[in-house]
């Protein structure tokens, strides 16, 4: 099996903003997903960060002067520009954007970013005036009109003490783009399944700065996420369903694809992007669901299941609009196939993780549910409490063993809660190897 972006050559551009601690993460992921990524420091970036964080975190060395020994590149920003088949400018700051829209080049990575013909994508990080500016707006539209493509800041907390927009986008979109843009992984068109793991894992740990570099874990895996609502029509127009946005498969699936792993999500209707690389099954009902999940069940080592599934369908599903006559309507319902009890009777060696959604009783009802499904953990939601559950950004969640033993999670980003999970998944599918 290859990464999503195995083998795919990224050039990583890095400009002198405070952002530029964060660029250390996207190298790490970048790397962990297969790719190899050099990168090139504007002499301001140096001062913030030492080159030898990237390098040890690249495996390559940086290039920051224009003039140096070629360490690496025969002809230099000729051999590099050819080289890359994307660049990525994180962070970019008001200074190079300008330079590169005037035709500057005047340092090694101006010079290559006006060398390549690869895709340039960059990512602005400012303080927020600086960003509104109009010379800088009009420099972006200039830059967007000749084809170079932005990953728009967010608006936060600036390093500047204010609050507006100007703040890096988070490191996993800039990753997505990335993957978008060499149509990389089975989403994007290409093909991420294939013969034989490559290449070493690398451990988890921190660099020097303290930034966390994400282990590569799930190299070699595949893991099936399951998210989002399933919605079981009674007429053309009407339906049943539940409030699920799939924001926490969503991240699951992520987290997995960023550590390694060949990722299938299957997904009821939600209005999310699908993170690029991950192989993206949508579904509607819950039989399509069950036949997702269950056709592809033997090929995967884990199985997470987030979605909210509805139990219940209509016995009779009318092919016409049902006309409102004044009266109350009755509708009879039959039970749905119970996905994860089935996958639990045919796991073999893949590793179950269940949700729950409860609202009382947690600990013993969530245990019922991992003996009754054969699972490996279950993951219990208290959907009563406040930005927990449904359609939130957070969660606060009990995870709990078959033994009964429970790790208590409190509110916390559901990126978060997924970097937790699979961390959990990773460790027991690396206890089933040994
Ligand atoms: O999508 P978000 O807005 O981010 O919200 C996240 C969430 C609240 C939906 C998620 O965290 C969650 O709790 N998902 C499980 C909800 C649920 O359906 O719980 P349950 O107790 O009804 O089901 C238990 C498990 O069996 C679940 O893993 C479910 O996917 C599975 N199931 C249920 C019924 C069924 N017919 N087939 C199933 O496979």
């Amino acid at each position: 099996m290859i990464q999503v972006l195995e083998g795919r050559r990224v050039g990583l551009g890095v400009s002198g903003g405070i952002a530029a601690y964060k660029a250390l993460d996207l190298c790490s992921r970048l790397r962990q997903m297969g790719a190899e990524v050099q990168v090139v420091m504007t002499e301001n970036a140096t001062r913030l960060i030492a080159p030898l964080a990237f390098q040890t975190l690249s495996g390559n060395p940086v290039i920051h002067a224009m003039f140096d020994e070629p360490a690496r590149w025969n002809v230099e920003h000729i051999a590099f520009a050819q080289w890359v088949e994307v660049m990525v400018v994180a962070p970019a700051t008001a200074n190079v954007i300008g330079k590169v829209a005037a035709g500057i080049a005047d340092d090694f990575l101006t010079t290559s970013i006006m060398a390549t013909r690869a895709k340039v994508l960059f990512a602005p990080a400012m303080n927020s005036a600086m960003y509104e500016n109009p010379i800088v707006q009009s420099n972006i539209e200039r830059l967007r009109s000749l084809g170079y493509e932005f990953i728009e800041p967010e608006s936060g907390w600036l390093a500047c003490g204010e609050s507006g927009k100007g703040r890096l986008a988070p490191v996993e979109d800039i990753v997505d783009r990335i993957v978008r843009v060499l149509g990389a992984g089975a989403a994007a068109g290409g093909d991420a399944v294939a013969g034989g793991t490559k290449g070493a894992t690398a451990p988890a740990g921190t660099v020097a700065t303290g930034v966390p570099v994400v282990a590569a874990d799930l190299r070699g895996k595949t893991v099936m996420v399951t998210a989002g609502p399933t919605r079981e029509y009674f007429d053309p127009v009407r339906y049943i369903s539940n409030p699920s946005s799939g924001k926490m498969g969503f991240e699951i699936a992520r987290e997995a694809r960023d550590r390694g792993a060949r990722v299938i999500l299957v997904s009821g209707p939600v209005s999310l992007e699908p993170p690029a690389g991950v192989e993206y099954i949508p579904v509607v009902t819950t039989a399509e669901m069950r036949d997702a999940v269950i056709s592809r069940l033997e090929s995967c080592d884990a199985l997470i299941k987030s979605a909210a599934v509805c139990d219940y369908r209509p016995a009779v599903i009318h092919d016409k609009k049902i006309k409102k006559d004044g009266r109350g309507l009755d509708i009879h319902f039959e039970p749905n196939p119970d996905i994860l009890f089935e996958a639990g009777q045919r796991k073999g060696r893949t590793i179950l993780v269940g949700f729950a959604a409860e609202t009382d009783n947690l600990v013993p009802n969530a245990v019922a549910k991992i003996r009754k499904k054969n699972l490996d953990l279950i993951v219990v939601n208290d959907v009563t409490q406040q930005g927990a559950g449904f359609g939130t950004d957070t969660n606060a969640a009990k995870i709990i063993d078959p033994e009964g033993n429970v790790h208590e999670v409190s509110l916390t980003s559901k990126r978060e809660m997924a970097r937790i999970i699979v961390d959990r998944v990773a460790g027991l599918l690396k206890t089933c190897g040994e």
